[in-house]
């Protein structure tokens, strides 16, 4: 059976390494493989529909494509709609294709429980699946982001709070959905500046869903280990919900300590 990830571009994921390695241990390879798979987005639907009748059992999908992959699914979770994305879909035999997003239960597996209350950054399709995972899961919810219209339309949309200024000790959590960890060029005090951050203490937990090439810390990071914060990273979530796609489509427990390797080198 093949599998891959839908995704423009895809160069860079790191879950061909990781689902392959979870392939190999378990004695699936070759019959089992997993292909980056790059596609712009006027063919994306042609692409997945042509997929179940080319020995495709399912897929994962990344930036652009997870709200076009939403919508060309027959059926959806819960997790799917609630986040307004998808990130793995399931062909069934007759070629119909089902929704999940794992972004969702990966989140939580990755940070164990949810926090009481956290504080968002970021109020883009990222933000999003983590604010609705943590809404669900029962946390007090509140969304920052730079420019303020965007936080207020998604907190109204969402039904949580969006907060006009970043006070991260008012909360058990803060979860950085931005793309400012991402930028090597910035230092560690422009990139907490950006985002409100310098001169205030990191609360419990820490989760920064950026991750750098070879797991180097991110300014998110250092600012957790200043605090003694538990820090949770991106590749962590990447390897959960992995995870959780992996075994939507096989049946079998995946070998999180073999993708957790793959996924770091
Ligand atoms: P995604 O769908 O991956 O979340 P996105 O919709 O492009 O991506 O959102 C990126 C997020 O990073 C936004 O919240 C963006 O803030 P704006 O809405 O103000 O653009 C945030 N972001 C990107 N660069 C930033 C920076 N230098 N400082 C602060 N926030 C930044």
């Amino acid at each position: 059976m093949l599998t891959g990830v839908l995704g423009y571009p895809v160069a860079h994921s790191r879950s061909p390494a990781m689902q392959n390695a979870a392939f190999e241990a378990l004695g699936m390879a070759p019959d089992w493989r997993y292909l980056a798979l790059p596609v712009p987005g006027d063919l994306f639907d042609e692409t997945v529909r042509a997929l179940p009748g080319s020995g495709y059992r399912g897929a994962n999908v990344t930036i652009p494509h997870k709200l076009l992959a939403l919508a060309i699914a027959d059926d959806a979770s819960d997790a799917a709609r609630g986040a307004g994305a998808a990130n793995t879909l399931t062909f069934a035999g007759d070629g119909s294709i089902h929704a999940d997003n794992t972004d969702v239960g990966g989140l939580l597996d990755a940070i164990g429980e949810a926090p009481g209350s956290a504080l968002v950054l970021g109020a883009g399709g990222a933000a999003r699946a983590v604010i609705w995972t943590l809404r669900e899961a029962g946390a007090d919810v509140a969304i920052w982001n730079r420019t303020a219209e965007r936080a207020a339309a998604l907190a109204a949309e969402l039904d949580v709070r969006a907060a006009a200024t970043v006070e991260p000790e008012r909360f058990e959590a803060v979860i950085n959905t931005t793309s400012v960890g991402l930028v090597t060029t910035l230092s560690d005090e422009s990139a907490l500046a950006a985002l409100g951050l310098e001169d205030r203490a990191a609360p419990s937990l820490v989760v920064d869903l950026v991750y750098r090439g070879g797991g180097a810390p991110t300014p998110l990071q250092h600012w957790a280990n200043q605090a003694n914060a538990r820090f949770v990273d991106g590749l962590e979530v990447l390897v959960r919900q992995g995870a959780r796609s992996f075994e939507i489509w096989t049946g079998k427990e995946p070998p999180l300590d073999v993708m957790r390797e793959a996924a770091r080198v």
